[in-house]
């Protein structure tokens, strides 16, 4: 590139709050912290602070008559979380004293899926008069022992029972503006991304905003048990230790596809992503990888949560 090129690229107007070529210089500036289970990113330069609640894995197994047919499939799941309600109850109750922006629900809030038990957590989410959002885990669309593909199953019962959690939204992929900061959705609960997912995602990092990823299954990180499942290299046949008490489809032969790769590796080089957060593995971690972070959320059906805030 000649010096005049280059000069005449410096000219340019930056796109978005964190153009490439200045993310370096905003990550310097911003302080992160966590402290028990509230997270904090500070120095971001927002005109507003954001505030976020995020539950996952409240694993809900309330039911009623509508589950009768289905009660061979949901009986084992059906035994654990019986503190499931209260804990969720207290887990969202601190949005009664603060002001929160948004709740996300990042999966697994149903330990199958249960008609009641979606109605159960729109009963104690709606009055709290907070906007929300959800995204699917793998338990939240899975009878155990039901036939099908697991996107199959993921799109009948996004249809039969979970659709009122998207408020309209697409269930595999959305995003929403909070002050300047892009939350995006996406759905993780089958371990891998299709191309429209993968399409979306690019358009949000080129639009520019800083990203908070929001998903189920946490991506891969190195280091990390295939819990941390998605692009996991480990992830195959040969390292699916529950698909028979699951009663699900074993992990394929061959591993993820490449168009789950290119969204692993699309996210962790994305030059304006914050970082990620994901549900699944039922407890409060911490990663670090090229730069960003990932956490996960304890169990909101063991009565965690994690508190965000944002300026
Ligand atoms: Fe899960």
């Amino acid at each position: 590139m000649g010096s005049g090129v280059a000069a005449m690229m410096a000219m340019l107007p930056k796109a978005g709050l964190f153009a490439a070529d200045e993310t370096s210089q905003s990550s310097d500036k911003t302080a992160f912290a966590l402290d028990g289970n509230k997270l904090r990113l500070q120095g971001l330069g927002l005109k507003k602070a954001v505030r976020l609640l995020v539950l996952a894995d409240s694993h809900l197994t309330i039911d009623d008559e509508r589950g009768e047919p289905y009660k061979d499939y949901s009986k084992r799941m059906a035994q654990y979380f019986q503190q499931s309600i209260p804990n969720l109850e207290k887990a969202a109750s601190v949005v009664k004293d603060k002001n929160f922006d948004l709740i996300l629900m990042l999966g697994d809030m149903v330990s199958f899926p249960t008609a009641k038990g979606v109605e159960t957590i729109l009963e104690k989410i709606k009055p709290l008069n907070t906007p929300f959002a959800y995204i699917a885990g793998n338990h939240d669309w899975h009878y155990e022992g039901e036939s099908g593909t697991e996107m199959e199953l993921r799109r009948k019962w996004t249809e039969k029972t979970l659709k009122p959690l998207y408020q309209g939204r697409n269930p595999l992929c959305y995003n929403i503006i909070v002050n300047g900061i892009n939350i995006v959705m996406m759905d993780t609960s089958v371990y891998e991304i299709l191309p429209e997912q993968l399409d979306f995602w690019r358009e949000q990092v080129k639009a520019g905003l800083p990203i908070l990823l929001g998903c189920h299954i946490p991506l891969w990180v190195p280091g990390r048990s295939v819990g941390w499942g998605v692009a996991h290299p480990d992830w195959n046949a040969s390292h699916d230790q529950h698909w028979e008490i699951e009663r699900r489809p074993r992990w394929p032969e061959a591993s993820h596809t490449e168009v789950t790769k290119a969204f692993h590796k699309e996210v962790f080089a994305a030059p304006n992503l914050l970082g990620v957060i994901a549900g699944h593995v039922h407890r409060q971690c911490y990663d670090r990888y090229c730069g960003k972070f990932q956490t996960t959320v304890r169990a909101t059906g063991f009565g965690g949560s994690l508190d965000i805030s944002l300026n």
